[in-house]
């Protein structure tokens, strides 16, 4: 019932609802009403009581509400089964135990936040508590292993496009998967994966987004170079909202890759780049490589043109933008 109350305040929005509307409407009595109402605010949901004009949601908790995610999740395979948890190490360490013990396609662990979350590269993930989504996806694509890059592409489209879809930010993918926005990072992914004879086994994809954390989140350190979803839109955003949203785009784009290759996903991901036609500086093994960063090629490399004119290809790694 809890959750049908909160449905009916999510039509709703920031409006008072009778409580001679929620007794039609879930055909309850006025009692029950008050009842479920208090019970939902021992769970952390504040409400408004007005006389004569019913009750308002004035704010959810910042917990993860898996009822809600699941009631508003429109996809077949992905986050069927969602494992959410308080504080972890890192929901990378997790989704890998669960896949030992036969976890399927598609589940999710979800936690609050992360004491060591990891990025790409071997370098911390900052992670506070109930500011952001942390998360890892099992994938088991039957694709050979090399094709891992292009499913790294794949995951930074379909966080950025479910992005754009649910908040109003100017964002943009640098190569390989950070996301962007005005230059800073707001949202990262690593993907880690186990193979045999040559085929993935199992990709956990790791997806960490900095939804609503303020500056005083972050430390000194990181203020000039990442920023959050929040900051940057002036509004604080529903992480199961964007939860939900991301598994969908995902879903979907997982399904034409499977069916009709890295093609269509290459295009998608060129739309999105805030990389191609810019001057970039990368360090690659024989050293520091600058150019103009002009094309991805089929594998998911990235060409760049050195100012001598020669075409290098980057295959991992990070670059700068000039
Ligand atoms: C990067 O940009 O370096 C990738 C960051 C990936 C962070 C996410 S948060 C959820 C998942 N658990 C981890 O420990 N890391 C990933």
């Amino acid at each position: 019932m809890n959750k049908r109350i909160l449905e009916l305040f999510q039509e709703f929005p920031e409006a008072y609802v009778s409580g001679e509307e929620i007794s039609r409407r879930l055909n309850v009595s006025r009692t029950a009403i008050w009842k479920h109402i208090e019970e939902l605010r021992s769970a952390g949901y504040e409400f408004e009581a007005a006389p004569r004009k019913g009750y308002r949601l004035l704010s959810k908790p910042n917990t993860w509400q898996v009822n809600e995610l699941l009631s508003g999740l429109r996809t077949k395979v992905l986050g069927q089964k969602i494992h959410v948890y308080g504080e972890v190490e890192s929901t990378q360490t997790i989704a890998h135990a669960l896949v030992a013990s036969g976890a399927p396609e598609g589940t999710l662990v979800l936690a609050e936040a992360q004491t060591a979350g990891r990025g790409r590269m071997g370098r911390a993930w900052h992670s506070p508590a109930g500011k952001g989504i942390w998360m890892s996806l099992v994938l088991t694509p039957r694709i050979p292993v090399f094709f891992m890059p292009q499913l790294t592409l794949l995951s930074a489209v379909a966080l950025c496009r479910s992005i754009q879809k649910v908040c109003q930010v100017d964002i943009g993918i640098k190569w390989p998967n950070d996301l962007l926005i005005k230059g800073k990072k707001v949202s990262g992914i690593l993907l880690e994966s186990s193979g045999e004879d040559e085929r993935l086994k199992y990709v956990i994809a790791g997806i960490g987004i900095s939804v609503n954390l303020k500056t005083e989140d972050y430390p000194e350190e990181l203020r000039n170079i990442a920023t959050s979803l929040a900051i940057e839109s002036g509004a604080d955003i529903p992480r199961e909202s964007l939860v939900q949203a991301f598994l969908l785009e995902f879903e979907e784009l997982y399904a034409l890759y499977l069916e009709k290759g890295f093609a269509p996903i290459r295009l998608l991901w060129e739309a999105l780049s805030v990389t191609l036609k810019r001057p970039i500086r990368t360090h690659t093994p024989s050293g520091v490589v600058e150019g103009i960063a002009d094309s991805l090629d089929d594998s998911g490399a990235l060409t760049v043109i050195t100012q001598a004119g020669e075409k290098i290809k980057i295959y991992s790694g990070d670059i700068e933008l000039k």
